[in-house]
Order: C-alpha cells, then sequence, then structure tokens
C-alpha cells in the first residue's frame, strides 16, 4: 500500500486507488487495509480507477510541466469539450441530475480561487450574454464568511482544478447549508469538491503539476462557455447563433495551436523585459479577467510585481504609475470594448509607456501606438479570452526562466492549497 495526497504521486506503482473522507481513519496491515471513522465504525470502500497515466504526468521532453502543460491545450480543450457538442446543442452529461434546476435556475453564484476564480469572471460575462442569468462571482474565502443570500433558484458553481482547495469547499458548504444547488466544475476526478457537490462537469484535461495553472484555466473558460449556451439554449438563445458559436469553439484547439507559435516572440519579449521589476496588465469587458490572469501568472512564477487592471480604471490612480520605463500589457481583442481599450492605448502612449498590445489578427491600428504587438487568430469575441490567455502565459514562463527561477514550483506557493 502506498498513502499519498495525490493520485500523480503513485500512479507509477498502481492505478487502484482509495478515497478517504473527512473524519476516516485508514489502518494497514500485513492483514490489509481497514477503514472505520475516527469513532471506529467500520467503512466499506470501494476501490477506485485512477484516471491517470505515468506518461500524463512526465516530462516528455518538455523542460518543465508548465511548458508542457501550456503546449497540451490544443489537445486539452479538445478533452474538455469531446462527447459535448453535437448537432448544434450541447450535450452535459454531468447536470442530468439536477437537470430540473438547472433549466430553472434564476441566479447563478461562481465560486473559486486564484486562477478558478478569474475563470468564474469570465463566466459572469458568459452567463449573463448568452443566458441572460444574472450571475456574480465571489472569491471562496469571501463566500464562506459572507453570509451569502440563496434564493429560490440559486445555482452555485465550485469552479477549481484540485478540487481540494480548503476555501472553496468551504464555500460550497456554506452555500448548501443556506439550501442552493452546488455544481462543482472540477478537473481532479474523486476529489473533494467533486464527491461534495450535488452534480458536476469534470474538465478531463489531465493532471496539472505545474504550480500555475494553465490548462486547467482555458478549459474551465471552454466548459463554461458550453454551460452559458447550454442554459442559454433552454431561454433565449436562437438555434443560428448556438451554431455559429459551437462552430467557433471547434475551431478554438486549432487556434490555440497557432497561438503557441507566438512562443518565440514572447520569449523575446520576456528577455527584453525581464530587468523591468514593475508591470502592468490591462484589459476591459470579457478580456478583464485575462489581464488579471496574465498578472497572476507573471508574478507567481517570475516574483516580478504585476497588477492586472482594468483600462477604464487606470485614470483613477493606476496612471500615475506609468513612466518611460513601465511595461504596460494591454489585450486588445477585437471585442465590444475594442474601441475603449483603444483610447485607454493612447492615453498611456501619452505618457510614454512601455505598450505591449495582444491584438487579434488582422487588426492593424495597433502599429505604431504600441511598442510591439501580438496576434493571435481572431475569434468569436466571447471565446476570445481563451486566445489572448495563451502569449500571457508563455511571457510569464520566459520571464520566470530568465530570472533562473524553478518554474514548476514557485516559491511559498502549492498546487492545492487545502488550509485556509
Ligand atoms: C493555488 C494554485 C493556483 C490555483 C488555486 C486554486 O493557489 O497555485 O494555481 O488557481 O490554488 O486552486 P484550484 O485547485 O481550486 O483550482
Amino acid at each position: 500500500f502506498f498513502i499519498s495526497s495525490d493520485g500523480s504521486a503513485v500512479v507509477e506503482h498502481t492505478s487502484q486507488v482509495v478515497y478517504l473522507n473527512d473524519g476516516e481513519l485508514a489502518c494497514i496491515g500485513p492483514d490489509g487495509l481497514h477503514v472505520t471513522t475516527t469513532d471506529a465504525i467500520p467503512v466499506h470502500k470501494e476501490v477506485t480507477e485512477l484516471e491517470m497515466t505515468l506518461e500524463q504526468i512526465q516530462l516528455d521532453g518538455y523542460e518543465h510541466h508548465m511548458l508542457k502543460e501550456i503546449n497540451e491545450q490544443p489537445a486539452s480543450l479538445r478533452d474538455a469539450m469531446r462527447g459535448r457538442m453535437h448537432q448544434g446543442q450541447v450535450w452535459l452529461g454531468g447536470l442530468q441530475v439536477i437537470d430540473r434546476e438547472w433549466a430553472r435556475c434564476q441566479r447563478l453564484m461562481l465560486t473559486g480561487c486564484g486562477t478558478a476564480w478569474h475563470a468564474g469572471l469570465i463566466g459572469e460575462y458568459l452567463f449573463e450574454e448568452l443566458a441572460r442569468i444574472p450571475t456574480e462571482v465571489q472569491y471562496a474565502s469571501e463566500l464562506r464568511y459572507r453570509n451569502p443570500i440563496v434564493e429560490e433558484g440559486t445555482l452555485a458553481v465550485a469552479i477549481s482544478q484540485s478540487g481540494e482547495t480548503a476555501d472553496t469547499l468551504a464555500a460550497l458548504h456554506e452555500v448548501h447549508t443556506k439550501g442552493a444547488t452546488v455544481l462543482g466544475l472540477v478537473n481532479a476526478v474523486g476529489s473533494t469538491i467533486a464527491r461534495e457537490t450535488d452534480a458536476g462537469i469534470y474538465l478531463h484535461v489531465g493532471p496539472e503539476i505545474g504550480v500555475a495553472s494553465t490548462k486547467a484555466f482555458t478549459a474551465q473558460v471552454a466548459v463554461l462557455t458550453l454551460m452559458a449556451i447550454d442554459l442559454g439554449r433552454r431561454r433565449h438563445l436562437s438555434a443560428e447563433y448556438t451554431a455559429e458559436i459551437l462552430a467557433e469553439l471547434e475551431q478554438l484547439p486549432d487556434k490555440v495551436a497557432a497561438a503557441l507559435d507566438l512562443d518565440a516572440q514572447c520569449a523575446a519579449l520576456a528577455k527584453r523585459l525581464t530587468e523591468r521589476d514593475n508591470w502592468l496588465y490591462m484589459g476591459r469587458g470579457i478580456n478583464f479577467p485575462v489581464a488579471l490572469e496574465g498578472a497572476l501568472k507573471l508574478k507567481e512564477i517570475s516574483y516580478i510585481h504585476a497588477e492586472g487592471l482594468h483600462a477604464a480604471e487606470m485614470k483613477h490612480g493606476p496612471i500615475a504609475l506609468v513612466d518611460l520605463d513601465m511595461p504596460v500589457i494591454f489585450v486588445a481583442a477585437l471585442d465590444s470594448t475594442y474601441e475603449k481599450v483603444l483610447a485607454n492605448i493612447e492615453e498611456v502612449n501619452a505618457r510614454g509607456g512601455r505598450i505591449i498590445a495582444i491584438a487579434s489578427k488582422g487588426d492593424t491600428r495597433l502599429e505604431g501606438l504600441a511598442e510591439e504587438v501580438i496576434y493571435v487568430p481572431a475569434s468569436h469575441p466571447l471565446l476570445s479570452p481563451i486566445l489572448t490567455t495563451v502569449p500571457l502565459q508563455l511571457i510569464a514562463y520566459h520571464a520566470a526562466l530568465e530570472r533562473g527561477h524553478d518554474v514548476d514550483k514557485p516559491r511559498n506557493l502549492a498546487k492545492s492549497v487545502t488550509v485556509e
């Protein structure tokens, strides 16, 4: 027998695992495994087959897990969407058990921590735009202590790669107690959050080893998009518009593969800017959370101070930080806020900031305004966050390498945060 806190630690030796719940004790002796409660009541445990292989957790020629996982995104997005789109419809089998609550939900509450929370912020735009459902997003650490208002028709979604984050788990218990139906959007199969939610959708992107979340994030956004389309279709969304977005989703993995070709450009950029100790990331609309995510990626692995900001809020304070040395990364996809972002870029330009723009291919208006433009494939505006995120992941990765840090194990951080 092996005892571990994660399946990936034992997959080299076995694929058969037993998950312990809170309040359970495992006793291993020559006569085998005995599980009891802490009150010594025997518990029968099922043996579960691990849904991961050794190959999935090996580096496979890559220097780091993070780089491998960034490059896996075309495949991981395909895996996350596989079998879930069919003839102009979305099919999410995991929602079947709560189909009634799902179809009738009046209000959504999305929660998570770190990168998962950023995915939730993008989800908010998706649900409001596609399904016209009032949606709020809260840090799990806030939600658990906030006395959240749960009414008839409130459905909560706990977003978590590991399915073990203590704050997210506590938040889901809190809203559960208050009567909300709780859905899990989780990657780790069999994890605590997956087990304690009323229903759930797995990401199916395979193990994510790098502490900085990458492929889980893009899959979370893709699955939230499918959920929003499904809910929208049951309400106001037309068959035509649904078919249009689904067709765009089908193309997304190939477009992400094209965005990965930006690696050399991102590496050169990171090398050029790595001496700068403070960076700003700006975006608006559905790409505002991408600015937050880009800044988080940079700070967690390169230890460069970075702030993600809403570009319109810049004039209320942060613009005072802009000088000739400050790298300012604008996420300027061709979405509904594009013209406004352009105006914000001009404001920073006038103050001499070093502007890097993440833009959509075919957009010619940024040349001359930005020091450098990184072009990702054009897409449906609602799907642009998945594409604009990719170069930001690569920039963070290369900046950390330049600074000589252990990319997969950044200081002071843990992959699964199982404490408050
Ligand atoms: C940790 C990780 C982050 C992650 C967050 C939430 O802080 O370092 O990458 O976004 O936890 O984790 P979860 O497993 O709940 O998505």
